[in-house]
């Protein structure tokens, strides 16, 4: 009988701690993120690493543009017991494989800035997001470009009423770089003015890349861009370099760009007059609502939530019950209003 009893009990205290698999009383977060040297996304781990407290343990990891190296990053965290995932992807396609490893081992995943499928979504219900959307951002530089169009009658070079312009785009498996590129010009039309564009593509989010790319356009188009839209601060930074270079941006002439995220940078450059519009990406509000979901998913809390804005479905619908998308809204950022976001020193 005390046989029994003593195998009851040893039963019951690997039972209680089987229960408690998903509480963690320090929760170890695994965050990897697609390469360290991405001006918006150095501010968003920068503000994750700033809310972790000695209540968490953090490991950030630079997966350096490189989709295997973030899968073997993914298998050593689930390997050392990780209680929670928040994943910065570099390719969004291989998204599934990698909740498919967590799923395995039933560790949460917190993905953020890159957009997944709603199909891989689905594929587990332990899968958050975190970001923005991306059509809004292009709709704000579309509407910001129209403006200056209509209170700039100098700019259409060619006096042809057509507003001849060059596009900078991101990554183009990236959810952003796509919709930025297309609502830009969807806004523009929607504003009554007809477009034609001279040239279009990618320069990977990167500054000195797209600096290249411009000069190119410059080259190819002499005299005659009108506009130039750019789906980050980094690009339309090197597409003001290339602007400077070929003596098209001076004595207060300048050749309009639009970009998107508001960094230092960009903020920078709009002080210069340089740059005539960007769209706040909430760098400090996504790292928040990654870190809190991260920490409360890792440490098994029965409620999650975000301090930043409530759980919502994909179509940003609120479902704090079943909602697993936290949205941060865009900010159109004007030369009116761009001083409310340089950071104050
Ligand atoms: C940002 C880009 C950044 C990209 C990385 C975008 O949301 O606007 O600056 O390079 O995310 O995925």
């Amino acid at each position: 009988m005390k046989k029994i009893v003593g195998i009851l009990l040893v039963l019951a205290f690997v039972a209680s701690f089987a229960g408690c698999a998903k509480t963690a009383a320090t929760p170890y977060v695994g965050c990897t993120i697609y390469k360290f040297d991405d001006t918006f996304m150095s501010l968003v781990r920068q503000e994750i690493q700033k809310d972790a407290t000695d209540k968490i343990k953090l490991s950030v990891q630079d997966s350096q543009n490189s989709q295997p190296t973030q899968n073997d990053q993914v298998d050593t965290f689930l390997t050392q017991g990780v209680t929670a995932l928040a994943l910065n992807l570099v390719d969004p396609s291989a998204v599934s494989v990698v909740i498919q490893k967590a799923k395995a081992k039933n560790i949460p995943v917190v993905l953020f800035n890159r957009e997944p499928d709603p199909t891989d979504m689905a594929a587990w219900n332990e899968v958050y997001y975190v970001g923005a959307k991306a059509q809004q951002s292009g709709t704000y530089q579309g509407e910001m470009m129209a403006a200056y169009w209509k209170a700039h009658p100098a700019m259409d070079l060619n006096h042809d009423g057509v507003l001849d312009y060059v596009m900078l785009m991101g990554d183009p498996s990236n959810t952003d770089a796509k919709y930025r590129t297309q609502y830009s010009i969807e806004a523009l039309t929607a504003a009554g003015i007809k477009s034609k564009v001279l040239a279009q593509d990618t320069a990977m989010w990167d500054r000195v890349t797209a600096q290249s790319k411009m000069a190119a356009f410059i080259a190819a188009n002499p005299g005659k861009i009108e506009a130039v839209f750019a789906n980050n601060d980094d690009m339309a930074l090197g597409a003001i370099e290339a602007l400077k270079a070929a003596g098209l941006d001076k004595n207060g002439k300048i050749i309009p760009v639009v970009g998107v995220d508001a960094t230092p940078p960009g903020l920078d450059a709009m002080k210069q007059g340089t740059l005539i519009g960007t769209v706040l990406n909430d760098a400090t509000r996504q790292g928040d609502a990654t870190y809190d979901l991260a920490f409360a998913l890792g440490t098994g809390a029965a409620t999650i939530s975000t301090t930043v804005g409530p759980l919502c479905d994909q179509d940003g619908t609120v479902d704090a019950a079943n909602g697993r998308y936290v949205w941060v809204p865009y900010v159109k950022v004007t030369p009116d209003n761009y001083q409310q976001y340089v950071a104050k020193p």
